[in-house]
């Protein structure tokens, strides 16, 4: 399995790479398990092996002063283990419970078909990153915690300052000052926002999922304020940049491939499908982190407490052991799940909303856009490895056609998966 000399893992973090990962991550699948000579990280990629480490209870979500993390952690769904994280997932998952999810349907195509018509407003060329594929999760998030319209622009900028929490450091090495104290700011502006929203729920609840936080209840358990604080910051920063990745990588997909574009305006039926095509073959959460917590042997690596472990979500969505033709992008493939939501006791708390927003969002593209094209030069990418998708996608069209989008509510639900 380790074979030498090993892939440059450092290279993941190079920008050069970020555009197309995909031949780094097939080496480093190939090469795995092994452990990275440099900064010591244990690597995996092939698909088992990932699977494996994600349910394993032989390890942690603890990162903190583990070295693959860049700046302090507030203890929140993603970095707790069990029994606190147990606890916690228990009490914010009745407020995700996909019955409660599915009736935003409406609401979500009302502002798809919002943004379009600003789209076709301002001419034939338009970004998708700021117009289309960013505002709609944040639009989304902050009505489902009952944040005014307002307040969503700075929303976004606070929730963008903290995307950097989640990428893993692959490269010894300190943060800027200046993206720590951007993190700092960002975070004690959502405390004291979210303190603030809270207390007013409290006094008068309403028909959002804040409201279904606070209530939410089990054995006479309930959330405590720093934690509803806590898990309503985890939902805006987890559920912002990977849904509006989930769209780029879609819409960029499937203008690369015109077939399945126009397969999928054939078939709107295959708007799922094509949502969980994007979710193996571009997955928009590339890679998760653990720490080991005992040992263990995977492959041939022994693995002791307190080693960092990588495991490359987007490189077991492309092994060849599960995935026939893996680097095909084919939204009929029907293959058997991939990870791009993770697995085990940490599978991501918002894919019902993801997928609903990411299925939304594709039909409408596909129905509405005539004669998209990708601008040359019109693709650029963020800097973040982990959450990783473009900050430019310019896309010009011949024209928006908003009659070919279904009216709000005028789509049954597609079916509600989990995972
Ligand atoms: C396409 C969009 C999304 C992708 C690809 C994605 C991916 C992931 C992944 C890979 C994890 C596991 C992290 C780990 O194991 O360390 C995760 C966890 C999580 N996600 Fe998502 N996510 C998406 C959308 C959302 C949305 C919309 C929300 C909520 C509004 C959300 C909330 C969460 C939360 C709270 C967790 C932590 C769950 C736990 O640790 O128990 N995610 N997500």
């Amino acid at each position: 399995m380790t074979t030498s000399p090993s892939p440059d893992l450092a290279r993941l973090a190079d920008p050069a790479v970020r555009p197309d990962p995909y031949e780094l991550l097939r080496t480093l699948r190939e090469a795995s398990p092994y452990t990275d000579p440099a900064s010591g990280i244990v690597v995996v990629g092939r698909r088992s092996d990932c699977e494996a480490v994600l349910r394993s209870p032989k390890v942690s979500s603890d990162r903190q002063g583990s070295g693959v993390t860049t700046v302090p952690q507030m203890p929140n769904l993603m970095n707790l283990d069990a029994p606190d994280h147990t606890r916690l997932r228990r009490l914010a998952g009745k407020a995700f419970k996909p019955r409660l999810i599915q009736q935003w349907r409406p609401r979500i195509e009302e502002i798809v078909r919002e943004l379009l018509t600003d789209i076709a407003a301002a001419g034939n060329t338009t970004d998708i990153v700021s117009a289309f594929a960013y505002p709609l999760p944040v639009r989304v998030i902050c009505e489902m915690l009952g944040v005014p319209r307002e307040d969503h622009a700075v929303f976004e900028t606070w929730a963008r300052s903290i995307a950097y929490t989640v990428d893993p450091q692959l490269v010894p090495g300190e943060l800027s000052t200046e993206v720590v104290r951007e993190v700092e700011v960002a975070r004690a502006g959502f405390v004291d926002y979210f303190g603030r929203l809270i207390a007013d729920r409290k006094r008068a609840p309403r028909a959002d999922i804040l409201s279904e936080l606070i209530s939410a209840e089990e054995q006479g358990d309930q959330l405590t304020e720093r934690e509803l604080i806590i898990t309503c910051i985890l939902l805006l920063v987890a559920g912002h940049e990977t849904t509006a990745n989930l769209i780029l990588n879609g819409i960029l997909g499937l203008l690369r491939h015109p077939e399945q574009l126009r397969l999928l305006r054939e078939r709107p039926e295959l708007a799922g499908a094509a949502v969980e095509e994007v979710l193996r073959h571009d997955a928009p959460a590339q890679m998760v982190t653990r720490i080991a917590r005992e040992p263990f042997t995977i492959g041939d690596v022994r693995v002791t407490p307190g080693t960092p472990i990588l495991v490359l979500l987007a490189a077991a969505n492309r092994d060849p052991e599960v995935h026939r033709d893996p680097d095909t992008f084919d939204i009929t493939r029907g293959d058997p799940g991939h990870l791009g939501f993770a697995a085990g006791p940490h599978f991501c708390l918002g894919s019902v909303l993801a997928r609903l927003e990411g299925g939304i969002a594709l039909d409408a593209f596909a129905r509405a856009f005539v004669g998209p094209r990708l601008e040359s030069g019109g693709l650029h990418y963020r800097p973040h490895v982990a959450v990783r998708g473009p900050d430019r996608l310019r896309v010009s069209f011949e024209a928006i056609r908003l009659d070919a989008v279904p009216a709000a509510g005028a789509v049954a639900g597609s079916g509600v998966r989990g995972e």
